[in-house]
């Protein structure tokens, strides 16, 4: 196993996993994979192309050569900038049904692997504590009431300018939930050495926070 440290932040849609990731990574001056926007611009592809969920072979090349550079915030496929467009629920929607094909996750397996260099890096999604960096230092599983994380939602849509509708909303993410959870391969569950933090009732300082002292209780405990 590589000796490079990963944290893994795992769970539902909305719980908070890219906003603590990023924040995480931030502090501790690591690297940052967003895995969801993989599966998210391979859905994005598919629906640009017309190429429909029953194209499984179409889908996983789609996957494995994805044209993407990810700049600071931004996410460029084919050098245009489509960090908005992949946030659309649409495409949230699609790329949890694209998600589901193994010949897909099979396709991204490598390129999300390739992100872990030194210092460090924090990975979010459904599998990095289970099946992408199974040798993690630190894996966290992110919940949040149903009702918490269709709020966020509503909030993040609203303020990038997108219409939006919180009961749309709500019936979207349990859909999703429930394909994520419910799915054969890599399902959306806690690894067993994974610590579960429900946010809530928390603001976002106060689960970076958390993450942050459970790895320095790691650390210090192998010091
Ligand atoms: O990546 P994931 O879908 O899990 O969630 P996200 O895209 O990071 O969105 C979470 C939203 O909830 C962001 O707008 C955060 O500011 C907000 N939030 C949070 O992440 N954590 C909290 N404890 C409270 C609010
Ligand atoms: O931001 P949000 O939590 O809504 O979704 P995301 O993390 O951007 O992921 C979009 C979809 O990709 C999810 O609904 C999952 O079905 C899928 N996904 C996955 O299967 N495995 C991952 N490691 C990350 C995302």
């Amino acid at each position: 196993p590589s000796a490079i440290p990963v944290i893994t932040i795992d769970g539902p849609t909305a719980s908070g996993k890219g906003t603590v990731a990023c924040r995480v990574a931030a502090v501790l001056g690591w690297h940052v994979l967003d895995s969801g926007a993989l599966y998210r611009l391979t859905a994005l592809t598919c629906i640009k192309r017309g190429i429909g969920i029953h194209q499984v072979g179409q889908i996983a090349d789609a996957a494995a050569y994805l044209d993407v550079v990810f700049k600071g915030d931004e996410i460029l496929m084919h050098g245009q900038d489509v960090t908005a467009a992949i946030r659309q629920e649409a495409v949230g929607e699609f790329a949890s049904r694209v998600a589901a094909l193994e010949p897909v996750r099979a396709a991204l397996l490598a390129r999300q692997r390739e992100f872990r260099q030194a210092p460090g890096l924090v990975a979010d999604g459904r599998d990095m504590g289970t099946v992408v960096f199974p040798d993690a230092h630190l894996k966290v599983f992110l919940i949040a009431s149903a009702r918490a994380r269709a709020e966020r939602r509503y909030k993040q849509l609203i303020e990038k300018g997108f219409s939006a509708n919180i009961d749309e909303i709500s019936r979207d993410l349990e859909a999703r939930d429930a394909r994520d959870s419910q799915r054969l391969h890599a399902p959306l569950t806690p690894a067993q050495d994974a610590l579960r933090l429900d946010s809530s009732a928390l603001d976002v300082d106060q689960t970076v926070n958390q993450v942050l002292d459970w790895y320095k209780d790691r650390t210090q405990a192998v010091q």
